[in-house]
C-alpha cells in the first residue's frame, strides 16, 4: 500500500498555525518550528503527511486562492528556499508534505489576466473564459458565483464578460486551451521536482463547464433558511462535475503526478459517491488517487450533516458500494471553509463527548484521514467582531475567518501564535496544546492514541470495512479486517448509555474508550457504551 493510503493527513492553514518572526501571521518558518508537535518526537501527534493551504504569491483577496505567481511564495510566508527547507525538514522526520494546486483561476492580478484583458487580440485573450453579452447585453447565462452574485464581470473596455465561479478578482482559467492546461500542467511538474509529495486539488469539479454555456435549472431542494449559498438556488449542472469532461481533467493531472515516483494528488470535490467514482477514473482508476468525501461534514449544499448514527453509516456506507473498487475514501470533518467540528456539534456540554465519537470514526474509518489543524485540541469557532473581519468571501451570512483563528500553542494571550499582533483574533486560550499534552485523557491524548493504534494495527489502516446490523439505533459499529488482524468500532451518538454485544472475537482483547482513553481495559461480554462514547477495540494488540 501506497504511504497516502496508509496515512494521516493534517491540514495546516499557514497564516494561522505559527508566526516566527512577530508580523502577526503565520509563516513557514513557524511551522517548521512545530514539526516536533506533528511527528518524530516520542510525545508528537504522529501525522504522515501535512497539506498547506495555498503559500503563493497572491493579493490574498481569497487568502491564497488567488495566485498571482504559481512557482512562488508569498513573503508574508517565507521564499523557495524556507519552502524547500520545511519539505527537507518534514521529509527528514518522514513526514510528506502536499501543497494546494488551484487550477480553476488565477488571481485577477496574474500576468497571463492582465495580458488576457489587455485587448481581445492579446495572445493571452484565451486563456481565460471570455464572452459576448446575450443580444439583450445581459450575461451570457445564469451561473451564479460561489460567494455570491453572477458569475460574470462585465470589462468595459474590451466589451465583453470574463467568468469567475468566485470573486471577480479570481478569473476562471480556460483549461479548453491547450496552451493553460500545459502551463498549468507545468506547475505541478516544477513543484515534484523541487520535492512535494502532493497536491490537495482546489475546485477540480469546475475546471472544465459545459463549453455551450448552456443555464443551470433553478433547484427544487433549495431552501434560503438552511442553505449557506445563494449559488445553490440553482443545480449546478453545466458548471460544476460536468462530465465526463472534468474526469478527463483528473486524468491529466495524474498523469502528470505518474512522471514521478510515489506522488498524490487529493480532489476537492462534491458530489455522491457516484460523481466522486468518477474522479478516481471509475474502474481504471487512472483520475485522482483521492477525492474528498465531505458528506460527514456537510455545509456546502445541504445543511451541516446531523449528528445521528444511522446518518453517519449511511453516508459511509454509500461509499463504500459507490466507489471503484480498490479506491480509497477521504475524509474530513472540518476545513477552513466551514464551521468547525466542535462548533457544529452542539452547545450543551457534550459537545467534546461528541468530537471524540468523530475522531474515533475518522481515524478508524477505511479511508484516508484529514485533520484540520486545531480540531486534535478541539478549537472552536471564534467570533470575529465586525471590525476584525478579513474573509472578503460570504460564505451563507458570514465569512469563514472563524474557523481559521489561531492555532492555540499555550494559554498565553496569543496563544503561543504570536508575539505581534495576530491577524485574526485568538480564541479560548484555556483550550491549548500545552494544557492538553499534560493530560493523559484530553482530547488531543485522544488523537494520539487512536493515530498510534491506526499505526500498529493492519486491520485499521487498511483492511475492509463492514458495518454491523441489529445494533441500537443510535450506535454506529463497524469491523475492520485485514487477514487475522480485525479492528471493532462501536460509537454511541445518543446522550444516554447503550449497551451491545461484543463480538466473540473481541472479547477480553484491549479496549480504547473515547472518553478515557488512558484507561487500560478489556473488552466483557457485554459493551456498555457511556452517552456519546465509542469504544475501540483491536484484536491483535499486545
Ligand atoms: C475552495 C477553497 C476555498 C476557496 C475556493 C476558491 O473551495 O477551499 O477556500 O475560497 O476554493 O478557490
Ligand atoms: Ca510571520
Amino acid at each position: 500500500m501506497a504511504w497516502w493510503q496508509e496515512g494521516v493527513f493534517y491540514h495546516i492553514y499557514p497564516r494561522s498555525f505559527a508566526d516566527s518572526n512577530g508580523d502577526g501571521i503565520g509563516d513557514l518558518r513557524g511551522i517548521i518550528a512545530r514539526l516536533d508537535y506533528l511527528a518524530g518526537t516520542p510525545d508528537a501527534l504522529g501525522v504522515d503527511a501535512i497539506w498547506l493551504t495555498p503559500t503563493y504569491p497572491s493579493p490574498m483577496k481569497d487568502f491564497g486562492y488567488d495566485v498571482s505567481d504559481y512557482l512562488g511564495v508569498h513573503p508574508d510566508f517565507g521564499d523557495l528556499d524556507t519552502m524547500d527547507e520545511l519539505i527537507a525538514a518534514c521529509h527528514n522526520r518522514g513526514v510528506r508534505v502536499i501543497l494546494d494546486y488551484v487550477p480553476n483561476h488565477t488571481s485577477d492580478q496574474h500576468p497571463w489576466f492582465r495580458a488576457s484583458r489587455a485587448s481581445r487580440e492579446n495572445p493571452f485573450r484565451d486563456w481565460y473564459c471570455w464572452h459576448d453579452p446575450r443580444p439583450d447585453g445581459s450575461p451570457p447565462n445564469n451561473w451564479l458565483g460561489a460567494f455570491g452574485g453572477i458569475a460574470w464581470e462585465w470589462d468595459e473596455r474590451t466589451g465583453q464578460f470574463y467568468l469567475h465561479s468566485f470573486l471577480k478578482e479570481q478569473p476562471d482559467l480556460n483549461w479548453r486551451n491547450p496552451a493553460v492546461r500545459t502551463a498549468m500542467l507545468d506547475v505541478m511538474r516544477y513543484w515534484f521536482r523541487r520535492g512535494v509529495d502532493g497536491f490537495r486539488i482546489d475546485v477540480l469539479g469546475m475546471v472544465l463547464k459545459d463549453p455551450l454555456l448552456r443555464d443551470n435549472p433553478p433547484n427544487p431542494d433549495y431552501d434560503p433558511a438552511t442553505s449557506r449559498r445563494a449559488r445553490n438556488r440553482q443545480r449546478l449542472v453545466y458548471n460544476r462535475n460536468y462530465a465526463p469532461d472534468c474526469y478527463e481533467a483528473a486524468r491529466w493531472m495524474r498523469a502528470v503526478a505518474d512522471e514521478f515516483p510515489e506522488r498524490m494528488l487529493v480532489g476537492e470535490v462534491f458530489g455522491p459517491p457516484e460523481v466522486l467514482a468518477g474522479y478516481y477514473g471509475g474502474e481504471r482508476l487512472d483520475g485522482i488517487h483521492l477525492a474528498f468525501n465531505f458528506n460527514l461534514l456537510g455545509g456546502y449544499d445541504t445543511p451541516f450533516t446531523p449528528w445521528d448514527a444511522r446518518t453517519w453509516r449511511a453516508i459511509v456506507d454509500a461509499s463504500e458500494r459507490g466507489l471503484p473498487a480498490g479506491a480509497q475514501p477521504a475524509w474530513a470533518l472540518g476545513n477552513h471553509d466551514q464551521s468547525r467540528l466542535l462548533s457544529r456539534l452542539g452547545n450543551d456540554g457534550l459537545e467534546e463527548r461528541r468530537a471524540r465519537v468523530a475522531a474515533a470514526i475518522l481515524l478508524t474509518l477505511r479511508g484516508t484521514p484529514f485533520i484540520y489543524y486545531g480540531e486534535e485540541i478541539g478549537m472552536r469557532d471564534v467570533p470575529i467582531p465586525p471590525d476584525r473581519e478579513q474573509d472578503p468571501a460570504r460564505f451563507g451570512s458570514a465569512g469563514r475567518d472563524p474557523e481559521r483563528t489561531p492555532m492555540q500553542w499555550d494559554d498565553t494571550p496569543n496563544a503561543g501564535f504570536t508575539t505581534g499582533i495576530p491577524w485574526l483574533p485568538v480564541g479560548d486560550t484555556r483550550i491549548n496544546v500545552a494544557a492538553q499534552r499534560r493530560d493523559p485523557n484530553s482530547l488531543l491524548a485522544l488523537y494520539r492514541r487512536l493515530i498510534t493504534l491506526r499505526h500498529a494495527t493492519p486491520a485499521l489502516r487498511r483492511g475492509s470495512y463492514r458495518s454491523l446490523d441489529g445494533c441500537p439505533p443510535d450506535v454506529f459499529a463497524y469491523v475492520r479486517a485485514e487477514g487475522a488482524s480485525r479492528a471493532f468500532i462501536a460509537a454511541n451518538f445518543a446522550a444516554e448509555p447503550r449497551s451491545i454485544a461484543t463480538p466473540a472475537e473481541f472479547i477480553d482483547r484491549p479496549l480504547l474508550r473515547t472518553s478515557h482513553p488512558a484507561r487500560e481495559e478489556r473488552a466483557t461480554v457485554r459493551l456498555d457504551l457511556d452517552g456519546c462514547e465509542a469504544c475501540v477495540i483491536v484484536t491483535d494488540a499486545a
